[in-house]
């Protein structure tokens, strides 16, 4: 995996960018999106498992898809598409943005389309539609509903069957909604013979932030035995579909090429001791896909001493942008993007709205270092995948703060690309989103 973050001359590089430079010349506060990381972040994985697969003798395909959820913006979803094997939906409405994809790119008909989700009769009747249109298209159920309203349709459709984990991150998820239960696993293995849908895929979501390789296995046999007795009665299961949460290359020294290797040999082990063909890997890589490819950039505009550290306010605001890091305590980093190799202070950051909530440091150490010089400026690094869609991207905001620039970089026929996909919000924008004439 390539190594994003480089600190040359006390400034911090991002993709091979001077980050203050393009702070500078485009203003804050300010979104860069870097296309080329997502293309090139879904290419390292799949040579990962590829070249693990041929030192291995792997027999079945590993299948890159992207997550759409974890990133809505038309770029994002495009690029993402076109360098993977498919795309991954998770309601009605991402289908029907998932088929103008594909209606968008005939060329690539045939990649995979896995939906997954509750589903309701609008997500399954589109289903079928998409089936219909010619569509390689798999629904992973995950309820008897959603099963006995597919199967009305008498329809050879390939479905998967999503199951039911208790959670191992039993911190970060008290109990899971979704997933079949035994007895319903049981019921569908005893039925779906008498149906003309095709069972071809075990599907898990393999959850969580840090990958901890023990609890990774722990799961990935919770639900390989589920591929076992699915596959002694149905030859059509060929797909072994490990949902989200591929490890995130947060840490940047992880070693994609031995994960990949420890999780072909650990399903080829399990494999041969039960006389099975090895089946195709499924991975539905959402932050995995979107993440790394977004930075915010933020200048530090103003400073009040009201405690024990002064506070350094930006001009932005960090709640808005980091909605996945306050909720849900998703790690982000935020770091000084200049001067870093200047004499530096403890402080704490704030935004500024007019909210105390809106505030950031390293809860271990009480604050947050910055450099003693005076023009300072604050980069959230990997801020592509969630945020914009917790964050109501295009909506009105905290305090009616404007959104960023927001700022396309990217390779095309070997130039490279800057293209700004919309300017800083002005109060216009937010007057006709609130029907203020
Ligand atoms: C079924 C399923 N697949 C894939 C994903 C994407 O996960 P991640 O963004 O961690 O890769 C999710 C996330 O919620 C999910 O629920």
């Amino acid at each position: 995996m390539k190594k994003l973050r480089e600190i040359k001359n006390g400034d911090l590089y991002y993709n091979g960018y001077n980050l203050k430079e393009l702070a500078k010349e485009y203003g804050t506060p300010l979104k860069i999106t870097f296309l080329d990381v997502i293309g090139e972040h879904i290419n390292s994985l799949k040579e990962a498992f590829n070249k693990a697969k041929n030192e291995l003798g792997y027999t079945g395909k590993f299948i890159y898809l992207n997550a759409n959820k974890a990133n809505y913006g038309k770029e994002e979803i495009e690029t993402s598409f076109l360098s993977s094997d498919g795309l991954e939906t998770s309601s009605y409405y991402d289908l029907l943005l998932t088929t103008k994809m594909f209606n968008k790119h005939p060329e690539f008909k045939n990649k995979l389309i896995v939906s997954n989700g509750l589903k309701l009769h609008d997500y399954c009747d589109a289903i079928v539609d998409t089936y219909n249109q010619g569509y390689d298209i798999i629904d992973i159920i995950d309820d008897l509903n959603e099963y006995e309203y597919l199967k009305s349709k008498n329809l050879p459709i390939k479905v998967g069957m999503r199951i039911h984990l208790s959670s191992l991150y039993e911190a970060e998820v008290p109990d899971d909604r979704f997933g079949l239960m035994a007895q319903d696993i049981k019921y569908i293995l005893d039925d779906i013979k008498n149906t003309k849908l095709i069972l071809t895929t075990i599907h898990y979501h393999q959850r969580g932030f840090d990958y901890e390789e023990d609890k990774f296995k722990e799961n990935l046999l919770k639900a390989f035995n589920h591929y076992l007795n699915a596959k002694k009665l149905y030859p059509t299961v060929v797909n072994f579909d490990i949902g989200g949460g591929m490890p995130l290359p947060i840490e940047e020294n992880f070693n994609y090429d031995s994960f990949a290797k420890t999780t072909l040999s650990y399903l080829k082990e399990l494999c041969e001791k039960n006389h099975l063909d090895m089946p195709n890997i499924i991975g539905e890589n959402g932050k995995f896909s979107q993440k790394d490819s977004t930075v915010n950039i933020y200048k530090v505009v103003g400073v009040k001493n009201t405690g024990a550290y002064p506070w350094h306010i930006v001009d932005g605001s960090l709640l808005i942008a980091l909605p996945e890091m306050y909720a849900l305590g998703e790690p982000i980093l935020v770091m000084p993007i200049n001067n870093l190799d200047k004499p530096m202070q403890q402080v704490r950051l704030a935004g500024i709205t007019c909210d105390c909530d809106d505030v950031f440091f390293d809860k271990s150490k009480g604050y947050f270092e910055i450099s003693k010089k005076e023009d300072n400026y604050i980069g959230l690094i990997g801020t592509g995948s969630y945020q914009n869609s917790m964050n109501g991207k295009g909506g009105v905001h905290h305090c009616l703060l404007p959104e960023e620039k927001d700022l396309l970089i990217y390779t095309k026929d070997g130039k490279e690309v800057r293209e700004i996909r919309h300017e800083l919000q002005t109060i216009e924008d937010v007057y006709r989103i609130i029907n203020f004439k």
